[in-house]
Parts: structure tokens; C-alpha cells; sequence
């Protein structure tokens, strides 16, 4: 089932994303700030969370907000599956998820910036198989040699 990422939510979520073991610590830090800035009024914003439960347990989420300063583009900032968990289908429900709530609201673009490192093979190969298309590649962006790779997919038909 997913559902509203509640604030009790928030430990597991940390112990979710750590527990993969792709995210730096900074990213960590990140995800406990965009948290508790979402829980204090990010929501208002249109920031949206959704959390994956399984007997009565968080074991995923994705964390999605509008582009600033673009026309009705969106930026899914977070996805993470408990690695005990992964490869079974929920990462997918919890895209597909986003992806219905972003056209809801009139979404047009959905972007996501990966990493080029090998530990996110699996990943990009994931946004590709849900029909996402690599946009471009940021040279050394996160450091020298772990290049930004974003990806980028369409979600409504035509221009309003
Ligand atoms: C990427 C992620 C959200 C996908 O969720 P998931 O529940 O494991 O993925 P699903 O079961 O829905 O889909 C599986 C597909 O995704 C890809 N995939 C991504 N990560 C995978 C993993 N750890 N194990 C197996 N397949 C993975 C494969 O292409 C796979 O396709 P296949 O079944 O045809 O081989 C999840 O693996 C995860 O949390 N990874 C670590 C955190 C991360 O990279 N987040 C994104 C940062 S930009």
C-alpha cells in the first residue's frame, strides 16, 4: 500500500536509505533536512512524499516537488527501496505512483539526476525500462569522474 509519508515515518525512511548503501553521508544529511522541511510546510509548496508499506511497515518512498521557475516541470529528488526488499516490484509502484500524481496536478516533464558511478547501473537501467530517456550528461558534477546523468520523460501528450 502506498500512502502520505507521515512524520513518524522519517527513522525509517533514514534507515531505509542508508541501508542501500549507494547514498553518500552528505545525501543522508539532505534526506533528514528535506524531511523535516517538508513536514514543516514544504507541502504546501506542492513537495509531495509517498511512502510503501508492508505489514504495517515503511519499506520505500519517493520524494517529488515542482521545477522552480519552469513550466509545469517536476524533479523526483528521491526513490529508495530497502535493499532487503528491492527487485519486487515496488520501486516500480512507487514510480508509477509519482508519475499519477504529477500528471493529476498537471505535470508536464519529470526529470531525475543520477549518478554515473557502476553502484547505479541497476538504477539508471530501472528509469530506462519505465520509459525514461537520457537526457544528458554532466561531466564531474558530484566530484571528478561521478558524472550527473539526468533523465527526463514527458507526462502529459501536449502542450496546454
Ligand atoms: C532503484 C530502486 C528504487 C528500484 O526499486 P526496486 O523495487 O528494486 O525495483 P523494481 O523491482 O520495481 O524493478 C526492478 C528493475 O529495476 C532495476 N533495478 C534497480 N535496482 C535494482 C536492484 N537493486 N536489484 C534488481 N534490480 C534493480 C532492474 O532493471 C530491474 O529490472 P528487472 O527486474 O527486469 O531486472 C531500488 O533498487 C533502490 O532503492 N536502489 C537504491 C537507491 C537508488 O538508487 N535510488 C535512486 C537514486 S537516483
Amino acid at each position: 500500500m502506498i500512502r502520505p509519508t507521515e512524520p513518524d515515518d522519517a527513522p525509517s525512511l533514514l534507515k531505509i536509505a542508508i541501508g542501500t548503501g549507494v547514498f553518500k553521508p552528505m545525501e543522508i544529511v539532505a534526506l533528514e533536512e528535506v524531511l523535516d522541511d517538508y513536514f514543516e510546510g514544504a507541502d504546501a509548496l506542492g513537495h509531495r512524499a509517498a511512502t510503501y508499506m508492508s505489514n504495517d511497515r515503511p519499506v520505500g518512498f519517493a520524494y517529488y516537488a515542482p521545477a522552480a521557475m519552469t513550466d509545469r516541470g517536476w524533479y523526483l529528488y528521491w526513490i529508495a527501496v530497502a535493499k532487503n526488499t528491492q527487485s519486487r516490484g515496488i520501486g516500480s509502484a512507487l514510480l508509477r505512483h509519482a508519475e499519477e500524481e504529477i500528471r493529476t496536478s498537471f505535470g508536464r516533464v519529470l526529470f531525475i539526476e543520477t549518478s554515473s558511478l557502476p553502484h547505479y547501473e541497476l538504477t539508471r537501467k530501472f528509469y530506462v525500462k519505465h520509459g525514461y530517456w537520457q537526457e544528458c550528461v554532466v561531466h564531474d558534477f558530484y566530484a571528478d569522474g561521478d558524472d550527473m546523468v539526468v533523465f527526463r520523460k514527458r507526462l502529459s501528450a501536449t502542450i496546454a
